[in-house]
């Protein structure tokens, strides 16, 4: 079993990381591979609707967004930290993941999903409000905590003295190991839902 997690800040140690790292911890003592990936550096572009990935199944821009794809085709779960900007995801993450959701053609049913952000002050909610709507439009469990997963702080200094939101993070990735591990028993005993041909309605009749 395995959970990729996206580190959306620019910062390679800062508080999203801080965050992160203290779930993996939870992670590796509950027996689950982590993954943790690095993104908020990179100059990710955004989606330019042409639509090519419908027949590739992948992005006509072949950058991290499809290393990302390929990496969660096979794990169980994904956890997205984004640092709050101006109330919202910042945007790398944001193109990252329109890109992502919408070019992956593959079967994102039950895997878990859980987002995380941090912030000096304020927009959490809407950030963590924001994130779990990939999760919920692609069939995707989202995992919850004890609270709505932020943590404050503008670096790690900062972010490691927020004991709630440390503790926010431990009891998340704690819940998300058993939810990976409930669903990974559901599809061994009853196999994933069945599914309807998708009915695609752009207004209403
Ligand atoms: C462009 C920009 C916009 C920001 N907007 C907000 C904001 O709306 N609310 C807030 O509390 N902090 C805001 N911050 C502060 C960051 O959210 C905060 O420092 C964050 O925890 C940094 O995470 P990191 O150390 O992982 O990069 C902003 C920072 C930047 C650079």
């Amino acid at each position: 079993m395995k959970v990729l997690l996206l580190n959306g800040s620019p910062h390679s140690d800062g508080s999203i990381y801080t965050a992160l790292n203290e779930m993996i911890k939870v992670f590796e003592k509950e027996g689950i591979e982590t993954e943790l990936i690095h993104c908020g550096n990179l100059d990710i572009r955004g989606c330019m609707a042409c639509h090519a990935c419908g027949k590739l199944g992948k992005c006509v821009y072949d950058d991290i967004v499809n290393e990302v794809a390929a990496k969660l085709e096979k794990a169980d779960g994904l956890v997205v930290g984004s640092p709050v900007y101006y109330a919202s995801a910042n945007a790398t993450v944001v193109a990252l993941l329109d890109r992502l959701f919408f070019s992956a053609h593959f079967d994102m049913r039950m895997k878990v999903g859980a987002a995380v952000a941090s912030a000096r002050r304020g927009g959490l909610t809407a950030t963590f409000d924001e994130l779990n709507k990939y999760f919920t439009i692609s069939g995707m469990p989202v995992a919850s905590g004890q609270y709505w997963n932020g943590i404050h702080g503008n670096n790690a200094e900062e972010a490691v003295q927020d004991r709630e939101g440390m503790q926010m993070m431990r009891t998340l990735a704690a819940n998300m190991a058993f939810l990976i591990k409930s669903i990974a028993l559901g599809k061994e005993k009853y196999g994933l839902p069945e599914r309807e041909a998708p009915q695609m309605m752009n207004f209403i009749h």
